[in-house]
């Protein structure tokens, strides 16, 4: 069965969200399609509602965005609420959220609200993948190191949909000390700032 893949970032190429979405295709073996929400022209509310009617897998892969989901991914799970509630279907969702923060638990409200909403439009529920440290997709291969972890999560979550499985929520942050990851976000954030003309201070000051 086929699998349909949103992806709930502006960040398309390159960003984390599309990357758990690209390897998770990979372990599918290429069955599913990618589309990302914030490019309308891509899935459309009828295509997405087909889906539905078809029983396809869905996955949402999302960043966290102030303990919740992104607003214009929101606003798309809204929309799309009102038709499908009056659809009777046997899709199953999958979620993968990754955070920016450390800690992976902190995903658990985010994952909670795309359950909520599975509830009232009638969709099964079937696993979550919660990922901290989600800028870390970028320091290693897949399978190696730091993302060894991360691999095993998404070849289980893979096994799921393959199996149309539903499980409890897989909590994995990459392999890599916390106080490492701090430290280098420190640096890439003052880099960041630079570059867009703000001192650390004047980032300090925004962030009070
Ligand atoms: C507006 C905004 C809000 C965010 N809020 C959180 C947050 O509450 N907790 C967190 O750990 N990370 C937060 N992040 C970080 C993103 O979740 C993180 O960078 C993620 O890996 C981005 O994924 P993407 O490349 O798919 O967009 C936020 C980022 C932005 C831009």
């Amino acid at each position: 069965m086929s699998t349909i893949m949103l992806c709930g970032s502006p960040h398309n190429d390159g960003g984390n969200s599309t990357y758990f979405l690209n390897a998770l295709k990979e372990k599918l073996n290429g069955k599913g399609e990618i589309y990302n929400i914030m490019n309308s022209s891509e899935i459309s509310e009828a295509a997405f509602l087909q889906a539905l009617i078809n029983g396809e897998n869905i996955v949402f892969s999302f960043p966290l965005y102030a303990d919740s989901l992104p607003a214009y991914f929101l606003a798309f799970l809204k929309k799309i609420k009102t038709t499908a509630e009056n659809v009777v279907s046997q899709s199953r969702v999958y979620v993968i959220v990754n955070n920016g923060f450390y800690d992976d638990v902190q995903n658990n409200i985010a994952i909670k609200i795309i359950w909520k909403w599975c509830d009232k439009c009638g969709l099964l529920k079937g696993r979550a993948l919660a990922v901290g440290a989600g800028g870390m997709v970028h320091a290693a291969p897949l399978g190696k190191g730091p993302l060894a972890k991360v691999d095993l999560a998404l070849k289980q979550l893979a096994e799921d949909i393959e199996n149309s499985r539903s499980g409890d929520t897989i909590f994995v942050k990459p392999s890599f000390p916390r106080f490492l990851y701090t430290f280098m976000g420190n640096i890439s954030f003052t880099a960041e700032g630079k570059k867009n003309g703000l001192s650390k201070a004047d980032i300090k000051t925004l962030l009070k």
